[in-house]
């Protein structure tokens, strides 16, 4: 995920002054949160240099951190808000099943409101098993494929995350080259064939010589939301692909699932999976996952279903799977998907926002640009200083490398300066807009670029 540049205390950066200035409470904070968590933090991403914000409250496109600081967020948490912070509906039912009780160790109503909302937008869930986290959706995809097609090996693409378990560790940022990440054995990164995303004859080619792989699993828009944008045609072959070759095809949907379109990315490219793994936006922001797909594959969870076939049925316990707080949420969530054009209005503020952040690009004669489609938006570094126009920057034509070049102490500036500015950017500098973000917040978020952008020449990173 993001690597950290030390910032030392004693530089001479406006940037990272205005930053310590305007945030003494989450240095103060991070300060004690160093004694007590690896790196003060819950996850890689929340590394910021030389402190991240702490945050008290958020409602809409907003968050507001423990100093009473306003920030316009486009982390969206992690992608899950698409219909921001705080949704009063979503919000009531949270509340009313809060009170309601949190852990029945029972079936209970509201899991199977939350299947067929689920079923309502997603026609190729015929059976959903609920979980806690998307890691835990992925890992039960993959062992579904395994146990399904009673081959070992999982086909899946360069720079494409899929969560943190063993068997998705390596090929994300680092490890392209098969070995296996720290605490991971060899022989699970060996049933790992990882491929080159848009290159159809590389998948062919992998299908046709080993015999041995269950499932090819995919980020359907593109590594991290469409960073890496997939040629639609490039997914299509993969449907063609795995079923000429026996193999399972899974969209990993937890991020585009409910935000490409009310149907994920399934729907936008009329592509049906085997399987799909949903998080984030399926649980309303609250905790919660879940695999879905086709019947007889699912069947391999069923008690008396794998009875009859006379299988070994694979075993699925997890204390919060499908628990009733995270169920409301997400039925409440998905009915407004459904029945209202939230994704429509998400999409048109991002596409405003991509507009306005070039429009600033063009004027200060800097040679990034920012890109993407539906609701998010990433900024391209132009590692190479290739001369590119901001407002006409095509992705396909640059590489994975470029893509996916970070330089950590420009990032680690240029994010600390959108801090500054009022703006809460992703660690790629980029993000997710929701249907809460109005044309203020777009004008905001420009101001707030260009200023940024001039910090960053000021201090000659630029
Ligand atoms: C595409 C994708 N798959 C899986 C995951 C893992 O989900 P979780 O963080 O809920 O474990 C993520 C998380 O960001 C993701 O973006």
């Amino acid at each position: 995920m993001c690597s950290a540049v030390v910032e030392d205390p004693r530089i001479n950066s406006r940037i990272v002054t205005a930053y310590r200035q305007k945030t003494p409470g989450s240095a103060d904070l991070a300060q004690q949160a160093l004694e007590l968590l690896p790196s003060g933090i819950a996850h890689d991403a929340r590394n910021v240099d030389p402190y991240g914000i702490y945050v008290a409250r958020a409602k809409g496109p907003h968050k507001w951190d423990v100093d009473g600081n306003k920030y316009v967020d486009y982390f969206g948490g992690h992608g899950a808000l698409i219909l921001g912070h705080g949704n009063p509906v979503v919000a009531a039912a949270i509340a009313e099943a809060a009170a309601d009780g949190s852990q029945f160790g029972s079936s209970h109503p509201r899991e199977i409101g939350w299947a067929k909302a689920i079923q309502r937008l997603i026609p190729s869930a015929e059976r959903v098993r609920f979980t806690s986290s998307g890691t835990e959706a992925t890992l039960m995809g993959v062992r579904l494929a395994r146990a399904f097609t009673g081959k070992n090996s999982i086909l899946r693409f360069k720079g494409h995350f899929h969560g943190w378990h063993d068997h998705m560790a390596a090929g994300y940022s680092n490890h392209f080259d098969g070995t296996p990440t720290p605490g991971v054995i060899q022989g699970i990164a060996d049933k790992t064939v990882l491929c080159m995303p848009n290159d159809t004859a590389g998948v062919a080619a992998a299908l046709e010589s080993n015999k041995d792989i269950a499932v090819v699993l995919l980020e359907p828009t593109g590594s991290s939301f469409g960073q890496l944008p997939l040629r639609d045609e490039f997914v299509h072959a993969l449907r063609e692909l795995t079923t000429k070759h026996g193999v399972l095809l899974m969209f990993d949907e937890v991020v585009t699932g409910f935000r490409t379109s009310k149907g994920g990315a399934q729907m936008h490219y009329g592509i049906r999976p085997d399987l799909s793994s949903f998080a984030k936006i399926v649980a309303g922001g609250m905790p919660g996952a879940a695999i879905a797909g086709r019947k007889d594959i699912l069947d391999l969870l069923d008690f008396k279903a794998s009875a009859a076939a006379g299988r070994e049925k694979i075993g699925h316990p997890g204390t919060f799977n499908a628990n009733p707080i995270s169920a409301a949420a997400g039925i409440a969530a998905l009915t407004i998907i459904a029945e209202t054009d939230i994704n429509g209005q998400a999409n048109a503020t991002c596409g405003a926002l991509r507009d306005g952040l070039n429009g600033v690009l063009s004027d200060e004669g800097v040679r990034w640009a920012v890109y993407g489609t539906t609701s998010g938006f990433h900024l391209f570094l132009n590692p190479n200083n290739r001369d590119i126009s901001a407002k006409t920057f095509d992705p396909f034509d640059a590489s994975f490398d470029e893509l996916k070049s970070s330089p950590t102490k420009v990032v680690n500036r240029m994010r600390l300066a959108m801090l500054v500015n009022g703006v809460d950017l992703n660690p790629r500098l980029g993000g997710f807009t929701s249907c809460t973000h109005t044309a203020q917040d777009v004008t905001d978020t420009v101001v707030a670029f260009r200023e940024s952008i001039r910090m960053l020449k000021a201090e000659g990173e630029l």
